[in-house]
């Protein structure tokens, strides 16, 4: 008698921010629990998630596409279960959409509900009927839901749920509801259990994490937390994303300064260096705030590297207000921008606006934006070479040949090495400069 052994595989498409990809590690954590194992392989897998983002409309499309390209293989293989769930579901009469537009989709969930996917996938297997379920709310915080992490050394860790902002260009506050915290204690916790099992790098991860505790019944705050995460012993990198040039503060500026841990990088979105657009945008910060906010860094943290997010054609957004940013942009020399086309989110304050701007006049900004900030990264990149900086390794490039990690600032390097040393720290001389990437050598 042969005992057969039959086994099931999962692959889940991950789309959008890092808030997405932790909450894909949730979702294989609950696949997991079900005795499903991990494949990239569409053909092999028996049920295959879609976790979508709708930040911007190609975000969207780009998901809708994968969805479709799997109809084939639905015909075929009439057992393969596919869900979709994120951001992209959550939005008004998008799932009736979904349900419509690709009959064969079998679950389809939202954002408020994502730990309840182990409960739909078994209800789906169960019944053979198709399970819709889109909750209108805020995110329901179960801790018994764990992460299958899949980015050793690095871990990430939420702090908080959703958002109460409302930037007018933004879908995330109607797609993830409002702000809610996580337990200190809960958070620490998680955090001491990361290190003592050998994670590196904790990423903290929130909308806005300078808002952390604000909605909350507990007196405590962003400045406290990372203070706190600081004192548990152990090798370890702290970082976290996003703050928020309106709501960081002097106290948490002094935590990150004080403390050895705590990367010195911080991502502080500017959108727009125009005081017009950020007013129209509700951002609620001047362009001479967001100055003075990196002044304020740059004093407290000398050597504190700032990355960002800039945003260009939004409605109104005239060529002075787009010179406003691009001279910022040049003054400030961010040490690394994301830089993105303002895309009309249906459902925001800025979909009805007037003063839309055409897409040929949007494609003529971000191309003469990325050239400029390609330039400073390209000269940032030359000013490192000759200098030894910690890195923490993180992988392997086949391609390459070589293994790579990052340094506190999160300069990606590539280096060669003997032996495999991903998860340790190691000094590296930097040698040549590529573009965004780096090549070294170990040594001091
Ligand atoms: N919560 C974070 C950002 C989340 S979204 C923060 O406030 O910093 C990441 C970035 O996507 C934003 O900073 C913004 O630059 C961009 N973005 C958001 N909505 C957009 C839209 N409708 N069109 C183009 N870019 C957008
Ligand atoms: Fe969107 Fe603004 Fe909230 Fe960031 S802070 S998620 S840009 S509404
Ligand atoms: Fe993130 Fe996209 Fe949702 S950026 S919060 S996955 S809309």
């Amino acid at each position: 008698m042969y005992n057969i052994l039959i086994m099931y595989y999962y692959k889940i498409y991950t789309y959008g921010c890092q808030m997405n990809v932790h909450e894909s590690e949730k979702l294989a954590g609950m696949l997991k629990q079900l005795n499903y194992e991990e494949t990239l392989d569409d053909n092999k897998a028996d049920v295959i998630v879609f976790n979508t983002c709708c930040i911007r409309e190609n975000a969207e499309q780009h998901a809708i596409g994968n969805i479709g390209a799997l109809k084939p293989l639905k015909k075929k293989k009439k057992d393969l279960i596919i869900a979709v769930g994120g951001c992209m579901t959550q939005q008004n009469g998008k799932a009736e959409y979904l349900k419509n537009t690709f009959p064969f989709v079998d679950v389809i969930f939202g954002t408020s509900n994502l730990n309840m996917f182990k409960e739909y996938l078994q209800k789906r297997l169960k019944t053979g009927k198709k399970v819709v379920e889109v909750i209108d709310g805020n995110y329901t915080i179960d801790e018994t839901v764990k992460p299958y992490r899949t980015s050793y050394p690095n871990a990430w860790v939420n702090i908080m749920y959703g958002c109460n902002n409302f930037c007018s260009y933004c879908i995330v506050p109607y797609v993830r509801g409002r702000e809610i915290s996580r337990e200190p204690a809960v958070i620490l916790n998680e955090v001491k259990e990361l290190v003592k099992s050998g994670y590196k790098e904790i990423t903290l991860l929130g909308q806005n994490v300078d808002s952390y505790g604000k909605t909350a019944h507990f007196d405590y705050d962003f400045a406290d937390l990372l203070t706190d995460i600081c004192k548990i012993d152990g090798k370890f990198r702290l970082r976290f994303m996003s703050n928020h040039p309106k709501d960081i503060t002097k106290k948490v500026v002094d935590a990150i300064s004080k403390n050895d841990k705590t990367c010195k990088c911080i991502h502080l979105p500017l959108q727009s260096a125009s005081t017009k657009i950020l007013g129209l945008m509700n951002r609620k910060y001047t362009f001479e705030d967001y100055y003075d906010k990196v002044k304020m860094l740059k004093t407290a943290v000398p050597n504190c590297a700032i990355t960002t997010d800039i945003m260009v054609g939004f409605p109104n957004e005239t060529e002075e207000d787009f010179l406003d940013t691009y001279n910022a942009t040049n003054d400030i020399k961010f040490d690394g921008a994301f830089t993105f086309v303002y895309s009309r989110r249906n459902g925001t304050k800025a979909f009805d606006m007037d003063g839309q701007i055409d897409d040929a006049t949007k494609k003529d900004r971000i191309m003469r934006l990325v050239e400029l900030q390609n330039a400073i990264n390209a000269q940032k990149s030359t000013e490192y070479v000759g200098k030894t900086v910690e890195v923490l390794c993180e992988d392997y490039d086949e391609k390459r040949g070589l293994y790579l990690g990052r340094d506190e600032f999160s300069k990606m390097i590539y280096f060669s090495s003997e032996k495999s040393l991903i998860g340790e720290f190691v000094m590296v001389k930097i040698t040549k400069a590529g573009g965004m990437s780096l090549y070294g050598e170990i040594g001091e």
